[in-house]
C-alpha cells in the first residue's frame, strides 16, 4: 500500500454563499409582460405529471412500497424546506448541488433555507431530532418525495425530481450495503427493468487523503489540457474529476491511479465482503473505479445503478445511486453512527417505463356504466353509485350528458361489460335497465337487487341469464 507517499491533501477553499434565486435567471425564465391573455408559463426545469402517465407513476410508487414493507423499512416524511447550512455541511461545499444547483434564500424570519435538494441529510437529522439511535438499531427508514435542483434541464433531469430513497443508520455490517444494493436491484427487477450496478469503494476520508495527493499529482501535469471546470476541480476537489465527463479526460482516466489500490486493510475487507454478499446472491455488478457520486458524505461502498445495454451518454443518467455515509450523523451533531443508503430518481425509472412501452392503467377499468336520464335519475343515481362502490365494482358514468345515445357512446369506448339505464319510468317502478354491451340485451331488474345482479354476473360470465326485457332503448 503506498501510505508513505502521503501529502497533504488539497484545502478547501471557503465556499460562496448560494445564488439566489432571482439572480439566477436563465433567460428562459421571463415573465410575460403585460399580456393578460398569455398562457401562464412554467418555470423551466419543472413540469406536470399528468393523468396519462399517472399508470406507470403508480407501478413505480407501489413497487418501492411493497419492497420497502418487505425488507422492514419504516415510512418517514420529511419537510421539502429546511436550514440551507444543513445541505452545505453535508452534502457538501464543492459539490454542483451546493455551489450552483440549491434553491436556497432568505425566509420572512431572516434564515437562509433551501429547497431540499436531496433527503438523506434529512433523514439524518430526523435521527438525531427524534432519538433514534435509542431505538433498536439498525433503524431503517424510507422516503418518497419531491427534491430540487437548479441544474440544467436536459433528458432525465429535471429542476423539480422524484425521489424514493432508503436508509439504514446504525450499523458498520457490509452486508447491509449488500443488502441496500439488492433491493435496489429488486425494485428494478419487478418494474421489468434489465438494470446493471456499478460498484466502487472510496475507503474512508483519512485513507482518502494519500490517494487524493497521488491523484493531484498524477494530473497536475496535464493542467492545460483540462477544460476550465476541471481545472477548477483539481484545487478544490480533486475527487470530482473521476467523474469527469469531458472528451479530453478518457485517456487520462485511464491511466490515473485507482483508489481501490489506496484503500487501508479495514476498507478494503469492507469491500471485499460486500462484493462476497453480491455473488452469493447473484447480483450482476461492474466494478468501475472511477464512481466516486457527486455528494461529499460518502464513506466506503459506493454504488449506482444504470440501464443495462445503455448507450454510453445515456448511461451516466443512473437511474438509481447511494451508498455508506459513516460520517455523516456525526458531522451535523448526533453521535458517531454508521449509515447507509440509496435512492432511485422516480422521473427516470418512469421515462424507462414509458420507453418500454409499459403503462399500466392508473385504475382498475370498469366493468359497468351507469347511464341515466332526466333528474329523477340522476337523484337515484347518485346513491347507486355509493352502492356499486361499497361492493367494489367499479363504475363509470357520464353525469354532464343527458342524451342516451351519447351516454351509451362513452360506455362503448370504455368497452364496460355492462350499462344499467335508469329512466323515469324505471325510477317510478323502482326498476333499472341492465344492457349486456357485447350482445345488446337487456333485462329489467328491481333496483333494490341491482347491486347482486351485476356482482352475480360479473363473477360468472357465463351463467346464464333470463332476459326479460329485449326491445331497443330508444326513448330520447
Ligand atoms: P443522487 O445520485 O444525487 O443521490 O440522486 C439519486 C438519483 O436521483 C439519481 O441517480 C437520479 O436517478 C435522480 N436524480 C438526481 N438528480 C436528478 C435530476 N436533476 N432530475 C431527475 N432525476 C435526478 C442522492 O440524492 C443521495 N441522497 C442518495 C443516497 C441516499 N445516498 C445515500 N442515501
Amino acid at each position: 500500500m503506498p501510505f508513505n507517499k502521503k501529502k497533504e491533501a488539497p484545502k478547501a477553499a471557503p465556499a460562496p454563499a448560494p445564488k439566489k434565486v432571482e439572480k439566477a435567471v436563465d433567460g428562459e425564465e421571463k415573465e410575460k409582460k403585460g399580456g393578460a391573455k398569455a398562457p401562464p408559463e412554467l418555470l423551466r426545469g419543472f413540469r406536470d405529471i399528468l393523468p396519462e402517465e399517472q399508470g406507470k407513476w403508480n407501478f413505480v410508487r407501489d413497487s418501492v412500497r411493497n419492497l420497502a414493507e418487505a425488507y422492514s423499512f419504516d415510512r418517514i416524511d420529511l419537510p421539502i424546506l429546511e436550514r440551507a447550512d444543513l445541505f452545505q455541511r453535508t452534502v457538501g461545499k464543492q459539490t454542483d448541488i451546493i455551489e450552483k444547483e440549491m434553491y436556497a434564500f432568505v425566509d420572512p424570519s431572516d434564515r437562509m433555507v433551501a429547497l431540499r435538494p436531496e433527503a438523506t441529510a434529512s433523514c439524518a437529522r430526523a435521527y438525531i431530532n427524534h432519538g433514534m439511535l435509542d431505538r433498536p438499531q439498525p433503524v431503517k427508514l424510507w422516503y418518497e418525495g419531491a427534491m430540487f435542483r437548479h441544474d440544467r434541464p436536459q433528458a432525465g433531469r429535471y429542476r423539480q425530481f422524484y425521489q424514493a430513497g432508503f436508509e439504514v443508520f446504525g450499523t458498520h455490517e457490509p452486508i447491509m450495503d449488500a443488502q441496500l444494493i439488492v433491493l435496489g436491484y429488486q425494485i428494478f427487477k419487478d418494474l421489468g427493468l434489465n438494470v446493471k450496478v456499478q460498484v466502487n469503494s472510496i475507503g474512508t476520508p483519512e485513507s482518502r487523503q494519500a490517494y487524493l495527493a497521488e491523484l493531484t499529482s498524477y494530473f497536475r501535469p496535464h493542467r492545460n489540457k483540462l477544460s476550465e471546470d476541471d481545472k477548477r476541480r483539481l484545487q478544490k476537489s480533486p475527487l470530482r474529476l473521476l467523474d469527469s465527463k469531458e472528451e479530453g479526460m478518457k485517456e487520462l482516466l485511464a491511466e490515473a491511479p485507482q483508489i481501490l489500490d489506496w484503500l487501508d486493510d479495514a476498507s478494503k475487507e469492507h469491500f471485499t465482503k460486500v462484493l462476497e454478499f453480491l455473488e452469493e446472491i447473484q447480483v450482476p455488478y461492474v466494478l468501475n473505479p472511477h464512481l466516486v457520486r457527486g455528494l461529499e458524505y460518502y464513506t466506503h461502498t459506493v454504488f449506482e445503478f444504470v440501464l443495462d445495454n445503455d448507450e454510453p451518454e445515456r448511461a451516466q443518467n443512473a437511474l438509481g445511486g447511494g451508498g455508506r455515509y459513516n460520517g455523516l450523523v456525526e458531522l451535523i451533531g448526533g453521535r458517531p453512527t454508521p449509515a447507509c443508503g440509496f435512492a432511485i430518481g422516480m422521473d427516470r425509472v418512469a421515462k424507462a417505463l414509458g420507453e418500454m412501452g409499459i403503462n399500466p392503467p392508473q385504475r382498475p377499468d370498469p366493468q359497468v356504466f351507469f347511464a341515466q336520464l332526466g333528474d329523477a335519475a340522476r337523484r337515484v343515481g347518485l346513491k347507486l353509485y355509493e352502492d356499486f362502490r361499497m361492493a367494489q365494482i367499479p363504475v363509470a358514468e357520464a353525469f354532464g350528458k343527458n342524451a342516451l345515445k351519447a351516454q351509451l357512446e362513452a360506455a362503448n369506448k370504455l368497452a364496460v361489460q355492462y350499462t344499467i339505464i335508469l329512466g323515469q319510468k324505471e325510477v317510478l317502478d323502482g326498476t333499472i335497465i341492465i344492457r349486456d354491451m357485447e350482445s345488446g340485451a337487456q333485462e329489467i331488474v328491481d333496483i333494490n337487487k341491482i347491486v347482486a345482479v351485476v356482482k352475480k354476473k360479473l363473477s360468472s360470465e357465463k351463467e346464464a341469464r333470463v332476459v326479460v326485457h329485449q326491445s331497443p332503448v330508444a326513448r330520447e
